[in-house]
């Protein structure tokens, strides 16, 4: 998406889109659109649009008037970037090849005005790199977007939101990626990729450096798979010298069959995204590095394949952690908590970290809590559970709190080992947080956000389409502006 500054609407412009509050339509806008509007029930609702045809200069130029929701709505930037994110939705493959934002008489602010274009663009992201045989009207068109009369310090603003789009949109590349194409070592090579020249320090951790760090619980998982295993730490160093960094932790199983526990057949397909969490990471921080963020950061994501095969994990198997504990596998598809356990450990243990918060597509059962309009946050510490459910309302990647106590804790003890990796049916992503919890050292300040609901869609919502949702990239870049930096 190319996008311009300009003070007046070009001569040629075919498509031209005002945005309106719920209060009131845009200034200076034809009678028959004013009119035409009230006949179609447009009433400014957030994400409604309205489109007419008007003669402008002997030119007929198709008009679209974006709702934004009312001027005084709390979380005003949400309701902005679905008025962007509904103008995208309708003209992406329209034909039209660019669009005129008209912010002339919007009452607008500079973050405003960002915010609608920032919806645009991410609604616009799509993966179309395997689709050989798309129709001309199925491809996309719009591909220029030119600001008019956008506020002062627009520019600035929309500089700074490139950078997140830029992060959201690698993690919906990476979610949407088949696991053909997509595992430990090539997510490796195309975070390499991203985050070369960005000043950024990439570490690298291969099957041979784990084995000797004694990570039995994560090679453990990969195991039955051909493909060999990576830790990736992505190292940021913008706050000041010395001063502790925010780790953020993903799950970054690159597909999971259940190992021997395998799984049913159906729906096995959606566990390509089962490394969400740590396209959450990986995106966040390539937004935070982008935006050269003030903040001393590290992202370390655990990247493995969870497969079947004779050198596989069994039911009952033992395997020793980094941190010593020993756990005994009693199911092989719980192996999110297994690759998180030595990745937690490392990071404490290598990065030293004030805080810690990890994301994973851990649980099942989360989904049945919660569906896919929350995650679950689950935490050691309320200031930061609430610092994360605030960046959770602000980002629009919504969170929501859920318990852990010591009742829970003791249902994952073993007969055999120090724990087992499943609980009793009940309760399964509060008995998952509480398992990784027994890898958080010296009670640091840590939380785990459960998102297994939430990083793949069946329906398009305000910022994506069907598919790869970006959760998660967008709530660790709001928390580290609103909590780490300044
Ligand atoms: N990756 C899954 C969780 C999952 C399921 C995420 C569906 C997204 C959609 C995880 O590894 C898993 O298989 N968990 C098991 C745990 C159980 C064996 C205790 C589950 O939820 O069934
Ligand atoms: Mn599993
Ligand atoms: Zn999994």
């Amino acid at each position: 998406m190319q996008v311009n500054f300009s003070d007046t609407i070009p001569s040629d412009a075919r498509l031209v889109a005002h945005i309106a509050d719920k209060e009131k339509m845009p200034g200076g806008l034809e009678a028959a659109l004013e009119q035409g509007a009230k006949t179609a029930r447009f009433k400014g609702n957030a994400g409604q649009l309205f489109e007419g045809f008007v003669e402008r200069g002997g030119n007929v130029v198709r008009v679209a008037v974006a709702g934004a929701g009312s001027a005084n709505a709390d979380r005003r930037s949400n309701n902005l970037e679905k008025a962007g994110g509904a103008l995208a939705a309708k003209y992406l493959t329209s034909g039209e090849p660019a669009i005129a934002l008209d912010f002339s008489g919007s009452g607008l602010d500079a973050a405003g005005a960002a915010s609608v274009m920032l919806g645009l663009r991410l609604r616009s992201w799509r993966h179309d790199a395997y689709r050989t045989k798309l129709k001309d009207e199925q491809k996309v068109s719009l591909k220029n977007i030119t600001a008019v009369g956008a506020p002062d310090g627009t520019e600035n603003a929309w500089t700074d939101a490139v950078s997140v789009a830029e992060g959201v949109e690698f993690t919906k590349d990476l979610v949407a990626e088949p696991a053909n194409t997509l595992f430990p070592i090539s997510f490796v090579e195309l975070c390499e990729d991203k985050f070369a020249g960005t000043g950024a320090e990439l570490i690298v951790l291969d099957d041979a450096q784990m084995e000797k760090l004694g990570m039995g619980s994560l090679l453990g998982v990969g195991l039955g798979s051909e493909q060999p295993s990576r830790i990736l730490a992505i190292k940021w160093d913008g706050g000041k010298d010395g001063e502790k960094p925010t780790a953020f932790v993903g799950k970054g199983v690159t597909f999971d069959t259940g190992g021997i526990s395998l799984k049913p057949g159906p729906g096995m397909g959606d566990m390509k995204f089962d490394m969400g969490g740590s396209a959450a990471v990986v995106g966040a921080m390539l937004a935070m590095v982008k935006r050269k963020a003030k903040a001393n950061l590290v992202g370390v994501v655990g990247l493995v394949e969870n497969m079947p095969d004779g050198r596989a994990m069994r039911p009952g198997d033992v395997v020793t952690s980094m941190s010593g504990q020993t756990i005994e596998v009693l199911n092989t598809d719980a192996e999110g908590r297994l690759v998180l356990a030595d990745v937690l450990h490392w990071t404490q243990v290598e990065f030293e970290p004030k805080q810690i918060v990890d994301f994973a597509t851990l649980t099942g059962a989360m989904i049945i809590t919660l569906g896919s309009e929350y995650g679950g946050v689950f935490s050691n510490d309320d200031a930061l559970a609430d610092n994360l459910l605030a960046a959770g309302t602000t980002s629009g990647d919504k969170l929501w709190r859920l318990p852990i106590s010591p009742a829970y804790d003791k249902l994952i003890n073993s007969p055999i080992a120090d724990m087992q990796n499943i609980g009793p049916r009940g309760a399964g992503s509060i008995t998952a947080a509480q398992f990784l919890k027994r890898f958080i050292i010296n009670d640091t300040p840590w939380a785990h956000c459960d998102i297994a609901g939430t990083v793949w869609a069946d329906k398009p919502g305000a910022t994506w389409g069907k598919g790869a949702t970006g959760y998660g990239a967008r709530l660790i870049d709001n928390f580290v502006r609103e909590n780490v930096e300044g």
